[in-house]
């Protein structure tokens, strides 16, 4: 979709749908009073024989409006004036979206940015209309024999701003917002293709394809053999169960000086997770296709940062690997030697995702990394604790903690943050090697950052814990994208500083 910012009244604009907000109890926001003062009245009107009452998500097409020059009108609810959020925002335009695109009106102008929000710009405006509108319209498709095309779908949104002052700045914003939707489109796709597509290899092909779409962007593929070589029993141990090869991809975005120490994302690919001999039940097993969404936020990012061409450098690292059992599997009991030469008892298979982070967080340390992020979806007992709306947070350096959760609330993905004390260590213990690879029942999402922060002692670390946030279940069963927004505010956020 095309977007472009303009100024101008709402009356005036000439065009195939012009969208206005309206709060609850029938209020007109300021854009819709303009335009209902140049009808006569014709929206006030509507709104007192009780067509629309402005609840959030409301939604109501209007044909022909007096005195104006465009073909359709569309009013969207906001809800309460005082309790509009950040959410609530997001909705309306969510809403705006999926009714356009199957109003037949194929351009449209929208108001919406003009709505007050507590703390948030107009840039901030621009941006999350640009981002929410390309989450709402996103599809997947492409596995479908038929897919049920649009007829006339919405092609240009123009998102107006107060003044021709304004313009430069939201103009601006329309395309950040376009850069990191693209970066959370690319990653629900990856995250949506089933197991049996999205294999190691294919992880592996679209590094290379996002090295082939931007010159800033290398590639380095390392495979079994070279795992081997390196010494990496923890991520080896996990691919044993499987037939597709374990791949470890490093992606290399170079858009700051050549010494710029990088910022590193480090993402769980667990490609489809059956959880190995410690075998999972089979009820929604299918969900663990999601369970390399962690690698597909770090693909999502990169390409963000491309996009946006960020002057800085930026290294992602992504173990992939299936988790399956096998004659060869891993087993209950046995013991592997890590990259970092400690020792782990695998005392549940199911608890591979830290298995491969940790060889590939030892071996991030050859970057001299400036900040290390990994983003996982790695525990069920993170979804137990917060739910679907924020990702688990722990780390080992605070103010990198704090930038991650500032980065999460603006982008309107958030983070919140666990404790990572060291009391929560002793749950690791094993009677046969450094520590075992599960902690217990008790404060299962703690303890398995515990069993990281063991790897990640010679950098800056934060850990993303995303297994409740990175896909829905039920009827809108799919990856989120998340949490590319966060990821790619963290990095913008750096830009800045510097
Ligand atoms: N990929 C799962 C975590 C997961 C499970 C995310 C369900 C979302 C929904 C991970 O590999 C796993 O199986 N973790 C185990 C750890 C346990 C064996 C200590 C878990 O959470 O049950
Ligand atoms: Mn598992
Ligand atoms: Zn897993």
């Amino acid at each position: 979709m095309e977007y472009s910012v303009k100024s101008g009244n709402p009356e005036k604009q000439r065009t195939a749908c012009v969208v206005l907000g309206v709060f609850e109890n029938r209020r007109l926001s300021a854009a819709a009073a303009q335009l209902d003062k140049a009808s006569g009245g014709y929206l006030s009107n509507l709104l007192r024989r009780g067509d629309l009452q402005g609840k959030s998500g409301q939604t109501l097409l209007l044909h022909g409006v007096p005195e104006t020059l465009c073909d359709r009108v569309l009013l969207v609810g906001c809800g309460r004036e005082r309790e509009l959020d950040d959410h609530k925002y997001q909705d309306a335009v969510a809403a705006a979206a999926r009714v356009l695109n199957e109003s037949g009106a194929t351009e449209a102008v929208t108001y919406l940015t003009d709505l007050n929000l507590k703390g948030r710009d107009l840039p901030w405006r621009v941006r999350r209309c640009v981002e929410a509108t390309e989450q709402a319209l996103y599809r997947f498709d492409q596995l479908k024999s038929k897919q049920d095309k649009i007829v006339r779908p919405l092609r240009r949104l123009v998102i107006s701003v107060p003044s021709r002052r304004d313009l430069p700045e939201g103009e601006q914003a329309a395309e950040v917002g376009q850069c990191v939707a693209a970066g959370v489109s690319l990653a629900r796709d990856l995250g949506n293709l089933p197991g049996n597509i999205c294999t190691p290899g294919y992880l592996a092909d679209q590094a290379r394809n996002l090295r082939k779409q931007h010159k800033k962007i290398q590639v380095e593929v390392l495979e079994q053999a070279d795992m081997e070589k390196l010494g990496m029993g923890a991520l080896l141990s996990v691919a044993r169960g499987s037939r597709q090869p374990p791949k470890l991809i490093i992606m290399n975005y170079r858009g700051g000086a050549r010494g710029d120490k990088p910022v590193a994302l480090v993402g769980k690919g667990v490609t489809f997770d059956s959880g190995g001999i410690s075998i999972k039940p089979g009820a929604a097993m299918d969900e663990m296709k999601f369970d390399m969404c962690g690698a597909a936020s770090v693909f999502g990012t990169l390409s963000a940062c491309a996009r946006l061409g960020l002057p800085l450098n930026v290294v992602g690292v992504v173990p992939a690997t299936e988790n399956l059992p096998d004659g060869d599997a891993s087993k209950p009991g046995d013991v592997v030697t890590t990259l970092s030469g400690q020792t782990v008892e695998i005392l549940n298979t199911d608890a591979e995702g830290r298995l491969i982070l940790c060889d590939a967080l030892t071996y991030t340390e050859r970057f001299e990394p400036r900040s290390v992020v990994d983003i996982a979806t790695l525990t069920g007992a993170c979804v137990i604790a917060l739910g679907n709306h924020a990702a688990g947070l722990l780390g080992n350096h605070h103010p990198l903690i704090n930038d991650l959760l500032n980065a999460g609330r603006h982008a309107v993905d958030r983070a919140w943050e666990l404790p990572l004390w060291d009391e929560y260590q002793e749950q690791l213990k094993s009677n046969f090697a450094d520590m075992a690879n599960i902690g217990g029942r008790e404060a299962g999402t703690i303890t398995a950052a515990c069993f990281l922060s063991r790897f990640t002692k010679k950098f800056h670390w934060a850990h993303l814990d995303i297994a409740g946030v990175a896909w829905k279940s039920g009827k809108d069963k799919g990856a989120t994208g998340r949490p590319v927004p966060l990821l790619t505010q963290y990095l913008l956020d750096l830009c800045e500083q510097s």
